[in-house]
């Protein structure tokens, strides 16, 4: 066996390898944020072509959190019901589910919302408008409703729950000095732009209990100036683990950031030394915190993630795009066929997922398109 393909358990969660689908906005759920018949489908086939833990996208813990339309949510007791279809079905394929708690704060999308979003400060947000500051009692109400979200995810069967912190959101906007100028306990020092992050971790915790996996997905640094930087990382994390973390998913990069240092960035690996984006912090983060590290960010070969793997830079691997180009890209190389990921990162997989008909890969369907039949 090699070390990709071992098994990983994570508070007595066991993945089958060590391959993990990294949150990806599907864009299939209702209006209203429910689960639809393919988006059950699509956890469906990632647990059927062994993908060791699959973590879904975005999910809105809050109404006013909401990121973009067709998304997920985890808002209400009321949107159970589709969470549990995803959850059985991805447990009929022996697959392991995690939800991903999310909002997005000063980048909600007040055309869906009706309502000014918050972020810790005001700030221009993506979508134009200013966003307004949070009181201490939207923090609160934010708090209960990711515990609320979590409460869910578990009633639901999911198998871990995993806190957005990342790619410029709300809990990112808290952590950054760029978008957090607070006065109060929420801003000012580290310690303090931390404490939602480090909050939302015991709330999770206290509404899940101790032996379901918490994990958090956070940025390596934001790329951003002022912004949130890679020594930031190292004592957060600290922090996190402290508070209860399980595992955390290091990515990089905010939404709103260019290309060159967006989270989903454009660059074409043609070697694999390129390949991993955050090398040097994911291997800073394994020499000073003790808690298991998933690895995101241009990831595209078997070889990369084994040496990933067994070199210690990482615990688990995480793929975003190559699995919407191949959702079968884990089976394919645990049968023998090694090739690179067929994923050329060119996000065109954000062309249908705007324009309202789900992600796909536009690449593989051009290809598709173009065989002899
Ligand atoms: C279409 C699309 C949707 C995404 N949605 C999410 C999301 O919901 N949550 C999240 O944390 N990251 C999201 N990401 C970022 C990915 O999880 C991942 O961090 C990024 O694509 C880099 O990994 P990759 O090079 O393997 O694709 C998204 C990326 C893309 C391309």
């Amino acid at each position: 066996m090699t070390a990709f393909f071992s098994p990983f358990t994570i508070n007595g969660l066991t993945l089958p390898n060590r391959s993990v689908r990294s949150a990806i906005w599907e864009g299939m759920a209702t209006d209203e944020g429910r689960v639809t018949s393919r988006l059950v489908n699509t956890m469906g086939l990632l647990a059927r072509n062994r993908v060791g833990l699959i973590i879904t996208g975005h999910a809105y813990v809050h109404p006013a959190g909401q990121a973009g339309p067709w998304q997920t949510g985890a808002y209400s007791d009321d949107l159970i019901d589709g969470l549990r279809q995803m959850t059985d079905r991805v447990h009929d394929e022996d697959g392991r589910l995690c939800l991903q708690l999310a909002h997005a704060g000063g980048h909600a999308a007040t055309r869906l919302t009706g309502r000014t979003a918050l972020g810790p400060s005001a700030f221009a947000g993506r979508f134009g408008g200013m966003c307004r500051a949070m009181s201490s009692e939207e923090i609160q109400e934010t708090l209960e409703a990711m515990a609320g979200a979590a409460r869910l995810a578990q009633a639901a069967g999911f198998d871990a729950v995993q806190i957005h912190a990342a790619h410029g959101y709300l809990l990112s906007q808290f952590l950054s000095p760029a978008t957090n100028c607070r006065q109060d306990d929420y801003g000012g020092s580290l310690e303090n732009r931390a404490r939602f992050v480090c909050n939302a971790v015991r709330a999770v915790r206290s509404a899940v209990g101790k032996g379901f996996p918490v994990l958090v997905k956070l940025n390596s640094e934001d790329f951003v100036e002022d912004g949130f930087q890679q020594n930031d990382m190292l004592r957060v994390a600290s922090l996190m683990a402290e508070a209860g973390v399980d595992a955390l998913e290091m990515s990089g990069g905010t939404i709103t950031n260019p290309q060159e240092t967006h989270c989903a960035r454009k660059v074409h690996p043609s070697r694999p030394d390129e390949e991993v984006y955050y090398r040097p912090a994911a291997r800073a983060y394994k020499t000073a915190i003790s808690s298991p590290l998933i690895l995101v960010g241009g990831i595209r070969s078997l070889a990369v993630a084994e040496q990933l793997i067994g070199d210690g830079t990482a615990d688990l691997i995480a793929f975003g795009r190559p699995l919407i180009a191949e959702p079968g890209l884990i089976r394919r190389w645990q049968s023998g066929n090694h090739d690179v990921a067929a994923c050329i990162s060119c996000n065109r997989c954000y062309v249908p997922l705007q324009a309202g008909q789900g992600v796909s890969c536009v690449v593989a369907s051009e290809r598709h398109q173009r065989k002899p039949r």
